[in-house]
């Protein structure tokens, strides 16, 4: 296994910027996850790390080597694609195999390989059967075993799970994080969803625009957001972000008044020199007033009218407005809450986040868990 490092690294297409600065460190033996919106560049990024685009400008090294000028194949690199491009032709161990082989690895090695990879990814009983003999799960796992039976110094993941069904791909990301750590290995995987990053990544990179938003663990980025984008694009339900003029030591809307002293880590003078700031509140973070332990820090939202109440089992989502804005709030199943009734819920007020009005909305404070 490898590190690998991004050193300003940059791509264009024509004079198109796609990948804008990059820097990133992968340690030895860490699972990063690039997560962002569709089109963002993590694909391009991976790529480069691959070997199956130049780098326009910038560093990538892998251990203590730069790997810029060395073709894919010199790299030592496994990578595992989003649609699978498995060899038709062959049977499942053969595609296991292949870039084993293809190394010149010993029959013995081969041997142990694939029995090792076949048993960890459940495919025994699939090896001598054809891809087009497989569902879009078991294809999956093979190319997977393929990545896997390889002694790469890194491991690329692009999307792997995206066509799987959703139960399929809940236990795929199990499996993957159970590999992974089994055998140490140093990975970068890229995925649009904010839940395989939360819980594959030792490290998340949020990217936007080409551009790393925040570098952070995944409880990092959920508590300590650096702006509205990363508050917003991690969590679900998104989090609520409310607009609030600073009165005083107030921050105001509708009839409440928070007090931000009671906020954690809040620079009070900083704040004043705000007139508004947006107030950041996650779904998760209210509680039914009815079902709350009274605490000192607790603010009360009195008497809520709930537009909508959806439930999910153990959680209930419920819809309301809360500075003229369209709120969610996911309560847990004690809760009695009914459409069209109205509701307290309470928030640790530790828990909340202040963001500047400005175009980035950066955060101005960090929460306390
Ligand atoms: N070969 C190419 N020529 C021109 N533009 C490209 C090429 N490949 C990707 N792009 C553009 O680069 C941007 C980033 O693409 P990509 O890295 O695939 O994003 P992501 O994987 O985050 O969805 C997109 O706007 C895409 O249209
Ligand atoms: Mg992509």
């Amino acid at each position: 296994m490898s590190s690998v490092i991004l050193r300003n690294v940059n791509k264009s297409y024509g004079n198109l910027p796609i990948v804008k600065n990059l820097n990133l460190e992968v340690k030895d033996g860490e699972f990063v996850v690039l997560v962002g919106p569709s089109g963002c560049g993590k694909s391009t990024t991976l790529r480069m790390v691959a070997g199956l685009e130049d780098i326009t400008q910038g560093e990538i090294q892998i251990g203590s080597r730069a790997i810029n000028d060395l073709p894919p194949h010199k790299r030592n690199i496994a990578m595992v694609f989003q649609n699978y491009a498995l060899y038709p032709h062959m049977s499942v161990r053969e595609n296991i195999v292949f870039g084993l082989k293809k190394s010149g690895a010993d029959a013995e090695t081969i041997k142990e390989k694939l029995a090792d990879v076949s048993e960890m990814l459940k495919l025994d009983d699939y090896l001598d059967r054809k891809p087009a003999d497989l569902s879009g799960g078991q294809r999956q796992r093979v190319a997977m075993g393929r990545a896997l039976a390889r002694d790469a110094d890194v491991y690329l993941f692009d999307e792997p799970l995206s066509n799987l069904d959703a139960k399929l791909r809940h236990h795929m990301r199990t499996e993957i994080a159970r590999i992974q750590h089994q055998y140490n290995m140093t990975a970068i995987y890229v995925t649009h969803d904010q839940i395989e990053a939360m819980t594959l990544g030792d490290r998340v990179v949020v990217m936007r625009d080409g551009i790393v938003e925040q570098v952070g663990t995944p409880m990092e980025i959920y508590l300590q957001p650096t702006n509205t984008f990363v508050a917003t694009f991690i969590g679900s339900p998104a989090m609520n972000l409310i607009e609030a003029k600073i009165e005083g030591e107030d921050l105001v809307f509708d009839n409440y008044r928070l007090p931000a002293a009671k906020i954690a880590n809040v620079d009070l003078q900083d704040l004043k020199s705000h007139d508004t700031v947006l107030v950041g509140i996650r779904p998760d973070f209210f509680e039914d007033s009815a079902l709350s332990s009274p605490s000192d820090n607790l603010f009360e939202f009195n008497d809520i009218q709930v537009e909508l109440v959806e439930n999910l089992g153990f959680d209930k989502e419920i819809m309301f407005k809360l500075g003229g804005e369209d709120a969610k709030a996911r309560l847990d199943l004690r809760s009695h809450v009914k459409r069209q009734e109205n509701i307290s819920m309470s928030v640790d007020l530790n828990r909340v986040l202040l963001f500047d009005t400005s175009p980035q909305g950066m955060l101005l404070n960090t929460g306390e868990v």
